[in-house]
């Protein structure tokens, strides 16, 4: 499957995510639901950082800086994900600190797959072959299956793009 395709869907399920997140009533339903808001992000930084963004950095004059503003908006998400996760610590009549802190969160994310698919997609879509978006596609895929069952995690792909997936396949 196409990557561009597999991002998109990403993003529009993560869109959801947070909408359901959003609606939900009480510490306690935002406590539950926060793993699976967690791991959706995590997912998609770990998949980008460690697969996409090594293939596109020296793609296109620019892609370098779009590289770099992608990774810094996934270091700010990162970190008030963190503080939401903390903040929905505090008892129930104290959750105003993580009513703004999801309220963040939600905007550094929208603005951040708004300007993926503006900016970066179209251009990957141009000067990416159909079959290499389909081979990154596959890549994608295996990574995250790794991933779902915590067989990988942002710490293990600092590492040029695809390698650890094609090392692990191969034991497999
Ligand atoms: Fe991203």
């Amino acid at each position: 499957m196409d990557v561009l395709h597999i991002i998109k869907t990403d993003h529009d399920r993560i869109r959801q995510v947070l909408d359901s997140f959003e609606l939900l009533n009480g510490v306690q339903a935002r406590r539950k639901a926060f793993p699976e808001l967690s791991r959706e992000i995590e997912t998609h930084i770990l998949l980008e950082e460690g697969y996409l963004y090594p293939e596109i950095a020296d793609l296109f004059s620019g892609s370098q800086i779009l590289v770099d503003i992608g990774r810094a908006c996934h270091a700010v998400i990162s970190k008030t994900m963190k503080s939401l996760d903390k903040a929905l610590d505090r008892p129930s009549s104290e959750q105003d600190l993580a009513d703004k802190r999801f309220a963040e969160l939600k905007e550094q994310i929208l603005k951040h797959f708004q300007s993926e698919e503006e900016q970066m997609m179209p251009r990957v879509r141009q000067l990416i072959t159909t079959q290499e978006r389909e081979d990154l596609g596959q890549v994608f895929a295996d990574a995250k299956d790794l991933a779902t069952k915590g067989e990988l995690t942002l710490a293990d792909v600092s590492v040029p793009a695809g390698k650890k997936v094609e090392k692990r396949r191969k034991r497999a």
